[in-house]
């Protein structure tokens, strides 16, 4: 079996790799001479127990082959790279960690109520957040792009999505927080459940107020082929929805802002026509960023891959990252461009079944969000160093100093 580990001098389960500098050039040798490495999971501060080692998969075709190919590389054995018991991939994922036809189940049952229809009758709740959210710094000069800017701004439009009364939200946003930033330990699982726990009081609460009307009453009520989600499915994808919605949709813009100010000329452009260049911006903004570097799937059977000889039950792990940067499918992947005459990154997915229910209102968070940051704050610029997460799965700015001239308060 090829290692990366013995013949490239690194393993992506290494957390010390997460914090090199010189990732992307990593990623770019793996491209061209190990398409498709298998890496050693050694015993580390993430996971002290180390496990059985997973193949990693770095260009766009073998990414969206495995992604669109379920039958083969199924997501039924969990979609983080440490293995989890049954139950415990069931409630810390939900639907992202079923095979067919039970994810299909599921997933035709939240399209019926997650439609792009519900995005758009949301348009105002997100502009009113975009500038609220804005309107927090306005006065001030400056202010960390990340914190105080963005802030609870995706978090916020979950709330008004799921219906959290405004009281619960600071709680809820917290408890989210630490479901993923303390990933794979103790203190993430009980954050998990208690959103779970929570969820299920809310659940209780709109079926005995009769608001079946909002987004968990409907879900309460979908059907499809007869059957519908318990309240237990329901609050684990309440759960799903906060963890896979808010940290994605904050680092698309923090560090898509970050990515626009290496790219000034892009910026200025954007900014100078946004309405015609937004959709192919936003885009371009999610292939650059990457918000999610991975997620991981299991061959069901003996399998050929780039190359190599993948066991039946071998862990595989897509990474999205390193796929939007393949030269053979993107000019130039390093840098942003609005003109491209295809796009088909991975940012969302590589397609197939578990694609990103959220891409509607991610895009639109997102294209609300820096109309309305041009239009307040229009000479914002990055003011001091950035500071990013040392991560294998997000890719995001921490940190990130702008200043701007002070201006009035939005008021519609
Ligand atoms: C730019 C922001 C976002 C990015 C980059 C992103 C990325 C992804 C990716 C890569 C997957 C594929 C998982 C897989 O194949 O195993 C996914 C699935 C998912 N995303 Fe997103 N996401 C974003 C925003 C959102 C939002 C706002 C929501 C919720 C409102 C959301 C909800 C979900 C759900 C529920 C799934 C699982 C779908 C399934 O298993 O069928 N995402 N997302």
């Amino acid at each position: 079996m090829s290692s990366a580990n013995r013949e490239l001098g690194f393993t992506l389960s290494d957390p010390a790799f997460w914090a090199r500098t010189d990732q992307a050039d990593a990623f770019k040798l793996l491209r061209d001479q190990a398409p498709v490495s298998w890496h050693e999971e050694i015993p580390s501060a993430w996971f002290p127990e180390g496990g059985r080692g997973f193949w990693s998969v770095v260009r766009h075709a073998e990414v969206t082959t495995v992604s669109k190919d379920q039958e083969t590389f199924t997501s039924g054995f969990g979609t983080e790279i440490v293995d989890m018991t049954p139950e415990e991939q069931l409630t810390f994922g939900g639907m992202l960690n079923m095979h067919a036809p039970q994810h299909a189940k599921y997933r035709a049952i939240v399209n019926r109520v997650l439609t792009p229809r519900t995005v758009e009758a949301m348009s105002e709740d997100i502009d009113r957040q975009a500038i609220a959210a804005i309107n927090r710094v306005a006065e001030k000069g400056s202010a960390d792009f990340v914190d105080d800017i963005v802030g609870d701004y995706p978090a916020q439009i979950i709330g008004d999505l799921l219906s959290v009364p405004e009281e619960d939200r600071a709680k809820l946003i917290d408890l989210t927080v630490t479901a993923l930033s303390a990933y794979g330990t103790q203190h993430a699982y009980s954050a998990y459940l208690e959103i779970i726990d929570y969820a299920l009081e809310l659940i209780d609460d709109v079926r005995t107020s009769g608001h079946d009307d909002n987004f968990l009453g409907k879900l309460l009520t979908a059907e499809v082929d007869g059957e519908s989600m318990s309240d237990k499915d329901i609050a684990i994808f309440f759960a799903l929805l906060l963890t896979a919605g808010i940290e994605t949709t904050a680092s698309t813009l923090a560090t898509g802002f970050y990515g626009l100010s290496l790219n000034p000329e892009r910026r200025i452009e954007l900014q100078n026509n946004y309405e015609a260049l937004a959709p192919a911006a936003i885009e371009e903004l999610i292939r650059w960023v990457s918000p999610v570097k991975h997620f991981r799937r299991t061959a069901t059977k003996d399998v050929e891959l780039g190359g190599q000889k993948i066991k039946s039950g071998d862990k595989v792990v897509m990474w999205y990252n390193s796929a939007n940067r393949d030269a053979t499918v993107f000019d130039n992947p390093d840098v942003l461009m609005f003109n491209r005459e295809q796009n088909p990154h991975v940012g969302f997915g590589g397609g197939g079944p578990h694609f990103c229910l959220g891409a509607v209102l991610a895009r639109k968070e997102a294209t609300v969000f820096l109309r309305r940051l041009f239009q307040i704050l229009p000479d914002i610029e990055v003011s001091g160093p950035a500071e990013f997460a040392q991560s294998n799965f997000v890719n995001a700015v921490t940190k990130l100093p702008v200043s701007f001239s002070t201006a009035q308060r939005l008021v519609i």
